[in-house]
């Protein structure tokens, strides 16, 4: 392991934002995200595969009346949100160290309120089709933990994620769909804007729009 990514390590262990296993509450958020960590009720809102978290950092600066919680199974990728969200004096932060697979062992059913998806892991290949986050498996998995109607929010740089998702939600149980394949020519970007109102972009959007790739956009409702 590289020195760099062992200094992180060692900052997680001691950053309060940083939910990850070793540390008792680790074991023991389940259902108390509002009493035990925000110590409020506002809603919680979770940005899934969040890498560095820049989403978790940039909508948590624009609406300081929610709570944001970035997960990630990657440390010393989430060491780099936790440092800005300390750096800006963010309290309505959190980052959750966790396989995505096992969200329901850290939120109870009604605990969270909004789900992103930000550039995952597109999956190309058949055999993983279910390993997708928008798979029917992953959307079971957000109704157990969220209020009724969670609205679910995808942005990639994958058509082929684009498009899956699309087919997926054909026979699925959901509302108010809108979708774009190409953001950046959609009033749809006006989800994505930061509090200067500028777009919000992460690493991986950055590395394919300098590709030349569009980016693509769906938003529902789960029932
Ligand atoms: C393509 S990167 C995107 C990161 C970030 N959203 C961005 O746009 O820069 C996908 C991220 O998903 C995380 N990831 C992949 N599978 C996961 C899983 N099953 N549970 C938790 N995190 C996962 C990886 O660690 C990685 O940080």
């Amino acid at each position: 392991m590289s020195r760099k990514k062992l200094i992180r390590f060692e900052h997680n262990a001691d950053n309060e934002k940083i939910i990850q296993e070793g540390k008792p509450i680790y074991q023991a958020i389940k259902g108390k995200w509002h009493s035990e960590y925000f110590k409020n009720n506002n809603p919680i809102v979770l940005e899934l595969a969040c890498g560095r978290g820049e989403y978790t950092v940039a909508l948590a600066q624009k609406y300081p009346n929610m709570n944001f919680i970035g997960v990630d199974l990657k440390g010393a990728r989430i060491w780099k949100g936790a440092t800005q969200a300390d750096a800006l004096g963010l309290n309505n932060v959190a980052f959750l160290r966790a396989i995505i697979e096992n969200l329901d062992r850290f939120f109870e059913k009604g605990e969270v309120s909004e789900i992103w998806l930000i550039h995952p892991d597109p999956r190309p290949k058949a055999r993983d089709e279910k390993r997708r986050l928008t798979s029917p498996r992953f959307l079971q998995l957000y109704r157990s933990i969220s209020q009724e109607n969670v609205l679910v929010r995808l942005k990639t740089d994958s058509s082929l994620l684009y498009d899956f998702t699309l087919e997926i939600l054909e026979n699925e149980k959901i509302s108010e769909l809108v979708h774009t394949n190409d953001l950046y020519q959609s009033p749809l970007l006006a989800d994505h804007l930061d509090v200067q109102q500028q777009p919000i972009k992460t690493k991986y959007e950055n590395k394919f729009a300098d590709m030349g790739f569009t980016i693509n956009y769906i938003k529902f409702r789960l029932l």
